[in-house]
């Protein structure tokens, strides 16, 4: 089954979809996204990725006409399209394609990409192992919350990670506080309580996150939404990142140094369990 794209109104097979030389998105990175997966063919959490796909449109000030109702029904159709059982959603909205310049445009329509491909998982020794991060100065801009298509910083730390043959990159500020990596966010657990790094401009408000701190409350783990450091880090006795293609997922070394007992811990399984409860 061929993975597929929907621009601007028409389906296409991915490899024939193509945008202007002039969209923003490409000349500026003035777009948002977000990214979905389906579990057996149907979406996970698609309204709460509606609602943060609609606060990023109106963070950067894009003017445009789509509603949720709308953009559902036409990521429902791509899906089936596409016929993946798990499937990858990337939906992207630019402010549309005109003659360079930084200001926004008038009377410019935006453009919308939506791509359906197949979902690769992590793999099952990855799942049992666990992976392991690079921690990296937090380059980025004051609003990660936003989550726009201007990733370079996410990019060169992506590719440092991989280059040392780690699964993800974990963006620190100066003073030691730990924010989230490049694709996900990061929780730790210390003496049975949870803890990640607070809502604010410095991290993008993860769905699974939201799930799995509903999830700890639910199901009486302790949780805290508060600072965290580096070296809180360091000394946890489990460590794991969230995201929607990773779900919950155990670390296991930081900067080739063994964090907690080496192996996925208890509390991550538990609440891996729990998500797959809610999503699988
Ligand atoms: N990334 N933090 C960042 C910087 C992210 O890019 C992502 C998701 C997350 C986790 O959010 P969620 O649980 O809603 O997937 C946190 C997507 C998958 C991406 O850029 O490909």
């Amino acid at each position: 089954m061929p993975a597929i794209a929907y621009v601007n109104g028409k389906f296409f097979p991915i490899e024939d979809a193509v945008v202007s030389v002039e969209d923003r998105g490409f000349q500026l990175g003035d777009g948002i996204y977000e990214v979905l997966r389906t579990y057996r063919g149907r979406l996970h959490a698609v309204e709460e990725h509606m609602r943060r796909l609609f606060r990023s449109l109106d963070a950067i000030g894009l003017k445009h006409s789509f509603t949720a109702a709308g953009l559902e029904g036409i990521i429902v159709e791509a899906v089936k399209r596409a016929g993946f059982a798990d499937s990858l959603v990337y939906l992207q909205i630019t402010r549309g394609a005109t003659k360079r310049a930084k200001e926004f445009p008038k009377d410019t329509e935006p453009t919308l990409v939506i791509t359906v491909r197949k979902l690769e998982l992590p793999s099952a020794a990855m799942r049992e192992q666990g992976v392991a991060i690079l921690t990296a100065d937090d380059i980025r801009w004051q609003r990660c919350d936003i989550k726009t298509v201007c990733l370079l910083p996410n990019v060169l730390v992506s590719q440092q990670a991989k280059a040392a043959g780690c699964f993800e990159a974990l963006f620190v500020e100066k003073d030691g506080t730990i924010n989230e990596c490049a694709s996900a966010n990061i929780f730790i657990v210390a003496a049975g309580v949870v803890a990640t790094p607070p809502l604010g401009l410095r991290i993008l408000s993860g769905i699974t996150r939201e799930e799995v701190i509903a999830l700890a409350h639910k199901n009486g783990v302790p949780m805290q939404e508060r600072r965290v450091t580096l070296d809180e880090l360091l000394a946890a006795d489990e460590v794991f990142l969230t995201g929607t293609t990773v779900e919950v997922l155990s670390i296991v070394k930081v900067n080739d140094r063994p964090v907690g007992a080496g192996k996925p811990g208890l509390v991550t399984q538990q609440l891996h369990e729990l998500f797959r409860g809610l999503a699988g």
